[in-house]
């Protein structure tokens, strides 16, 4: 079980007396300081993996770019470490415009997604000088010449590529909500060229998210190389990240060797580069602290926490599979297998499902590895929930950078 440790951010080890040490904090001093549940981010882990990134892109392809998907992790440190480490951002609503503002980045490295943006959505980028606004759709095209203003754009477009991934989180098949088959961008590519306003910059694929092989990105380029020549092409995020002992991810080289090398097949030598990733970058930098309020014994022994699907819809969503150990005892004694649940109203709130467990009682902290992509975004307040905080732990040092929610705020909204 001492296994577990190698899913937790890299850098964390086990004190003397087992507890599990994430970003130099030990878990029980966390929980102690900031209540549970608690979103741990390992900062040195989430910048090693930024600097990775980078690094392995700028030598495969110099001139082009990393920008962090915002969306994976919205949150201003989260987004300021990446700044900090050389990234753009890329965003995918209102919100994640004002933190990556927040958070320093300039705003000629933010890359606005979405296949339904708002006119106060457009407003706000064009206002702040984006660097690229990712056109969807024809409505996208009016919304921006409305603006009045001028305005780089990608086109996105549907590749055609069905990677091996759940159906929640394919983007690229034909069939897909975002972007446009290639037939149908050739007319709109043109109309943004003959625009006064707007620049037409280049192309953008995205495949889906989670994808543990490498082919699907590889095979994304040609059908976007086919629709002319571009001085950028954005090629999504989407590398699948660890969860779980099973999980084996492409490394990053590997991903971008693949990618890059098809790129190199297909695009203009000249062509400047993005990729975005989210996923990968946060997942495995984060781990989630909770409290065992009850252990219910029967044919299946239930393990409940003091959260569940109000700070991890991954497993509701998409049936991921986590691991889960007792702090302090990672390796036993007295393993037994057990069903982690949360404490809300639906038997879909599941978090781990059989996960061996040494002799959980009520009172003892449980954590959960790998909690860094999209448990933030998609925390909810299901039940009256109280959304969790983040907490950077750094050499030691925790550092609150989103507090709990309180019932105060809960009921600001209800204005009744
Ligand atoms: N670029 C675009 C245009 C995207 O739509 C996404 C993710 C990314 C980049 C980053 O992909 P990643 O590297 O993170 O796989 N709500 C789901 C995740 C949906 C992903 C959406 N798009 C979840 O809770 O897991």
């Amino acid at each position: 079980m001492s296994d577990l440790l190698s899913l937790f951010p890299s850098g964390s080890r086990l004190d003397g007396d087992g507890t599990v040490v994430v970003g130099g904090c030990r878990a029980d001093d966390l929980a102690a300081e900031f209540g549970t549940p608690v979103l741990v981010v390992a900062e040195q882990a989430l910048r090693a993996r930024a600097r990775e990134y980078r690094d392995e892109l700028a030598a495969r392809r110099p001139g082009s770019r990393v920008v962090f998907a915002s969306k994976a992790f919205p949150c201003t440190a989260v987004q300021r470490v990446m700044v900090e480490e050389g990234l753009g951002l890329d965003v995918a609503g209102g919100g994640e415009i004002l933190t990556a503002l927040k958070a320093g980045v300039d705003p000629g490295l933010i890359v606005l997604h979405g296949n339904a943006k708002s006119d106060e959505e457009i407003a706000l980028a064009v206002e702040h000088g984006i660097g690229l606004v990712v056109v969807d759709n024809a409505d996208d095209v009016d919304r921006l010449e409305a603006t009045g203003r001028p305005q780089d754009v990608l086109v996105r477009i549907i590749p055609g590529v069905t990677a091996d991934t759940h159906a929640h989180v394919l983007t690229g098949h034909a069939g897909s909500k975002f972007g446009l088959a290639p037939a149908d961008a050739a007319a709109l590519i043109r109309r943004i060229e003959h625009s006064p306003r707007l620049r037409m910059r280049g192309l953008h694929v995205h495949v889906g998210s989670q994808i543990l092989d490498v082919e699907p990105f590889a095979e994304s380029v040609a059908p976007i190389a086919r629709l002319g020549e571009f001085e950028i092409y954005d090629l999504g995020g989407g590398l699948g990240a660890r969860y779980t002992w099973a999980d084996k991810p492409p490394s990053v080289a590997s991903y971008l060797d693949a990618l890059i090398g098809a790129a190199k097949q297909h695009l203009p030598a000249s062509a400047q580069l993005i990729i975005e990733p989210g996923r990968s970058m946060v997942c495995t930098a984060a781990t989630t602290i909770y409290r065992v309020t009850t252990v219910k014994r029967g044919a299946i022994t239930f393990v409940a926490v003091d959260g569940g699907m109000g700070d991890n819809l991954e497993v509701a969503l998409f049936e991921q599979r986590f691991e889960a150990g007792i702090v302090g005892r990672f390796d036993g004694p007295g393993l037994e297998s057990v069903t982690v649940v949360g404490r809300h109203c639906e038997s879909g709130d599941v978090l781990v499902d059989g996960v061996p467990l040494s002799e959980p009682a009520v009172g003892d902290l449980l954590a959960i590895p790998a909690t860094g992509a999209y448990c933030y975004t998609m925390a909810n307040n299901y039940n009256g929930n109280r959304r969790i905080p983040v907490v950077l732990a750094n050499e030691g040092v925790p550092r609150l950078v989103v507090r709990r929610e309180t019932w105060d705020d809960l009921m600001a909204r209800d204005v009744d």
